[in-house]
């Protein structure tokens, strides 16, 4: 598509694209915004540099996305509760986010998209990585695609911390006074084979991260699948990586996108802003 008030630069060939000409923290126009909403459709990963926006901004910008939703693990900023902080410290070696994943795919409507707006950010390192899922699902074999079209997943918010979510938590210097130990655990089964509502695409919703098992199947049988096609969906050629500076916000569809967040800058410090928005029922 041509774009007229934005400027649309792809990263990779898989996906992810750069966005130049826009302001965040101004009110959006309704052509720059569908210009904007047309791009993360095509690209899938959107990353705006330098983008001056506090979290009232960032909350306003992702309402024009969607319903922004309340993260259940950890205590929002005291003032927006739309708004969580994502803070490696110096002292921490554990980061958030260090496993292939699509966000909340343990709940029954998983997020539709994340906005993530660096503050601090290490001298090099801390970049992200996501992987289009769509393109993974179409260079499977029509064998396989007829094997799992069929397939349900079982996702549970406890696998990616195998001894406990919280016990993961609390080893996160930044971050443990606001962790929220409710203890639950959040089980949610949706099809492996995911049909994006707006694109019509296809794409895998399986990962290593919070897929346990498929429905009807135990998990010893499940999981030489489960891990062929985590493994397989974020193949190099299937992925982009961003880099992140002070101000950068990147919004991605975690309908159609895994994401990793690279833990190779101990005794440095990262800090996020993320916003979530509310997603539908995966089909
Ligand atoms: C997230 C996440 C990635 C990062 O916020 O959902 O996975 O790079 N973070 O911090
Ligand atoms: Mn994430």
């Amino acid at each position: 598509m041509a774009y007229q008030t934005i400027d649309v630069k792809p990263i990779a060939g898989a996906l992810g694209a750069e966005i130049l000409g826009v302001d965040l923290s101004r009110d959006l126009g309704n052509q720059e915004f569908d210009e904007i909403h047309q791009a993360f459709l095509d690209h899938k990963a959107l990353c705006f540099h330098e983008q001056d926006l506090s979290p009232e901004h960032q909350v306003a910008l992702a309402s024009r996305f969607g319903q922004p939703d309340i993260y259940p693990f950890i205590k929002a900023l005291p003032d927006v509760p739309e708004v969580i902080e994502i803070l490696k410290t110096e002292r921490d070696t554990v980061n958030f986010g260090g496993g292939w994943h699509s966000d909340t795919s343990y709940l029954p409507q998983p997020a539709m998209g994340t906005f993530l707006h660096a503050l601090e950010v290490p001298d090099s390192g801390g970049d992200t990585m996501f992987a289009n899922m769509q393109l993974a699902y179409e260079t499977l074999s029509a064998t396989m695609k007829g094997m799992i079209d069929g397939l349900v997943g079982v996702n549970s918010s406890a696998q990616n911390y195998k001894g406990g979510r919280a016990k993961k938590m609390k080893e996160l210097d930044g971050m443990k006074d606001k962790f929220i130990d409710s203890s639950e655990i959040s089980i949610a089964e949706h099809p492996v084979v995911r049909t994006h509502p707006e694109t019509g695409k296809k794409g895998l919703f399986v990962s290593r991260a919070h897929t346990t098992n498929f429905k009807g199947m135990t998990v010893e049988e499940s999981e030489p699948l489960i891990n062929f096609l985590s493994d397989y969906a974020v193949r190099p050629e299937f992925t982009c990586r961003i880099r992140w500076r002070p101000g950068t916000l990147v919004v991605w569809d975690n309908r159609c996108t895994q994401h990793f967040a690279l833990n190779d800058y101990n005794g440095q410090r990262r800090r996020m802003h993320r916003v979530t928005l509310r997603g539908d029922r995966p089909a």
